[in-house]
């Protein structure tokens, strides 16, 4: 029974821990993962295996792969995403989060790392 579960413990790790992005979504996670650090998005958001993110400025950014709607408004698939990452403002006047001129192309990695959790 301990061997069930320990096996059946390991199959749902593994699966939580897929690397590819779900179908449709293009772009390079694993530099996006990069990317996300060097634009330090974790000083504000925690961001699934980003370490020394553990701050809730913006709200968590786990599990986006789920997600329906961004920042109140926004539909949650990777154009939306790319569009928010770059521009907030354009979306959300009043958002607290900066533009931090995000080029196209990191935009673009950090929703596929994102969407991949
Ligand atoms: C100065 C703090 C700050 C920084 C830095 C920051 N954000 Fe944000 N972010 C926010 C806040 C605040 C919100 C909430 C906006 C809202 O809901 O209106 C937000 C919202 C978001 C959302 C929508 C989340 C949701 O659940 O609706 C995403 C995605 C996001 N940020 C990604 C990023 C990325 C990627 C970076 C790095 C390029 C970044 N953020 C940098 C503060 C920040």
């Amino acid at each position: 029974m301990r061997l069930l579960l320990a096996l059946f413990a390991s199959m749902t790790l593994s699966a939580c821990s897929v690397e590819r992005p779900p179908g449709g979504v293009v772009g390079d996670p694993v530099r996006g993962k990069i990317a996300l650090t060097q634009y330090a998005c974790q000083s504000c958001h925690l961001i699934p295996g980003v370490p020394g993110s553990k701050v809730y400025v913006g709200r968590p950014l786990s599990e986006m792969g789920q997600r329906k709607v961004l920042a109140g408004s926004v539909p949650n698939d990777q154009a939306g995403l790319v569009r928010w990452i770059r521009d907030p403002q354009a979306i959300d006047p009043h958002t607290a989060m900066p533009n931090m001129g995000v080029s196209e192309r990191d935009a673009l990695d950090m929703s596929a790392y994102l969407l991949s959790h």
